[in-house]
């Protein structure tokens, strides 16, 4: 058992304490929201993530997993500590250290004799040295351990890690943070820290690419003929290219892919390289949500003013309830702007929550959202508007247009039902 703190207890460090206090480690996690340490506390997560509820409870009840207000008040005793703090995108495009030196600050004079600071925040080639320079405690070693998990499946990604990267110059301290993983029996990758750094950015830069090369080509699809989907099967075969992440949708976001896309562009920049492929998959997905915009005004008739469009799912994708950088909001701002009226259902997202935009009226169900609607559109992959009967959807809605941006329905159910049926690339 290893005594941790974790600084942040979003969606990276609430699953990291909680799944290091699963593992058996003595767990503090720290948070300058004290309302949300006073919820966790009481064994309420903020945030919408499977398992995470079962965990907390577990590690709350047997006195592995403790929550206080602040990053002080967190390392007191902790051999490791894991920076999980925010790295927004900065005005330039270049990730925002401030959150990341703003915790170093608030430790730096109280972190215990040969501590280890653990960098888990996505952070750029060098904030290792810059976390050094803020803690300038020369007996304690700072390491790199980007965080691969993602949202909707976070506590099976990071107890079930394809790999777990380390980066640091001093060995014994990469062995200790590596050890943190050893019951679970990951693949362990011990390396420099800029080359852990760049690993989760040109990993997160690839997913990108592959997502916008898969809307590239269903664009190519619906000029020829083809469908995406089947060429995707035939694709994904290809053990060199592999299945997972071939899917095309109305654009791809959340809160990580978009500006650790710029952030990496931004990198190659100082470094001298014009990285032209990344600032075309970038521009790729810009158009995706333009595309999708056409797709339903298309479906409107031809116009969007005073248009009712239903919006099915909100969130940036399904079984999670985070909206930041959601594709499904960069849509309905544009259809918004275009003078159409947007009602939206999505099972984790209700009208008061952040994010949501304010003209958008938030129904508590799929049909009660298509009421009165003129296109219904699929924006977020939730499995449940599979289900939705669409002759039930033709009673309440008077259009009988669908477009499909996650190729999520059933074309042949909703054409039975009256419906046009407008997918991605097909
Ligand atoms: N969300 C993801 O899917 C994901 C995946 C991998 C990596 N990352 C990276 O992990 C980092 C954290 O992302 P997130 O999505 O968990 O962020 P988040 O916004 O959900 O959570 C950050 C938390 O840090 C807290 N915080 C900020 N400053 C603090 C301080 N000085 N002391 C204590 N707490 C502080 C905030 O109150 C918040 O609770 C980012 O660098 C992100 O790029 C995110």
């Amino acid at each position: 058992m290893t005594r941790l703190a974790i600084i942040g207890t979003g969606y990276v460090g609430l699953t990291t304490g909680v799944c290091f206090a699963h593992l058996g480690h003595d767990v503090v996690c720290g948070d300058i929201d004290a309302g949300k340490v006073a919820r966790l506390s009481r064994g309420e997560v903020p945030i919408v993530e499977h398992r995470l509820d079962e965990l907390l409870a577990e590690g709350l009840r047997n006195g592995n997993l403790r929550f206080v207000v602040g990053a002080a008040a967190a390392v007191a005793d902790a051999e490791i500590v894991f920076l999980c703090v925010p790295t927004p995108q900065g005005d330039d495009g270049s990730a925002d250290l401030s959150y990341v030196e703003a915790a170093a600050r608030e430790i730096a004079q109280v972190l215990p004799y040969e501590c280890i600071v653990v960098n888990k925040s996505t952070v750029p080639v060098g904030s290792t040295r810059v976390v050094e320079r803020v803690l300038q405690r020369p007996d304690v070693r700072v390491v790199s351990n980007p965080e691969f998990l993602r949202e909707g499946s976070a506590v099976d990604d990071f107890l079930r890690p394809d790999r777990v990267v380390v980066g640091c110059e001093d060995r014994s301290a990469a062995i200790a943070v590596g050890a943190l993983y050893d019951s679970i029996r990951a693949q362990v990758i011990v390396t420099d820290p800029a080359s852990a750094e760049t690993i989760k950015y040109a990993a997160n830069a690839f997913l990108a690419t592959k997502l916008s090369f898969v809307n590239a080509i269903a664009a190519i699809c619906e000029g020829v003929g083809a469908d995406v989907n089947d060429v995707m099967v035939g694709m994904g075969y290809d053990k060199r290219i592999g299945a997972e992440f071939l899917r095309p949708g109305p654009g791809w976001g959340g809160s990580c892919f978009g500006k650790d896309s710029r952030a990496l562009l931004n990198i190659a920049r100082e470094t001298g390289y014009q990285f032209d492929l990344l600032a075309g998959v970038i521009a790729v997905n810009d158009e995706q949500f333009e595309r999708v915009t056409d797709k339903i005004r298309v479906a409107a008739g031809g116009s969007l003013q005073d248009a009712v469009i239903a919006v099915w799912g909100l969130t940036f994708k399904a079984r999670t309830d985070d909206l930041r950088d959601s594709p499904s909001v960069s849509i309905i701002n544009r259809l918004l702007a275009a003078g159409a009226t947007v009602q939206a259902y999505d099972p984790t997202v209700s009208a008061i929550k952040p994010g949501v935009p304010a003209a958008v009226q938030v129904h508590d169900s799929a049909v009660s959202a298509a009421t009165g609607a003129h296109v219904l559109t699929v924006l977020t992959e939730w499995d449940d508007f599979r289900w939705v009967a669409a002759a039930d959807v033709a009673v309440v809605m008077p259009g009988r247009a669908v477009v499909d941006g996650r190729n999520l329905l059933d074309r042949a159910a909703w054409q039975h039902a009256g419906f046009t049926h407008t997918g991605i690339g097909r």
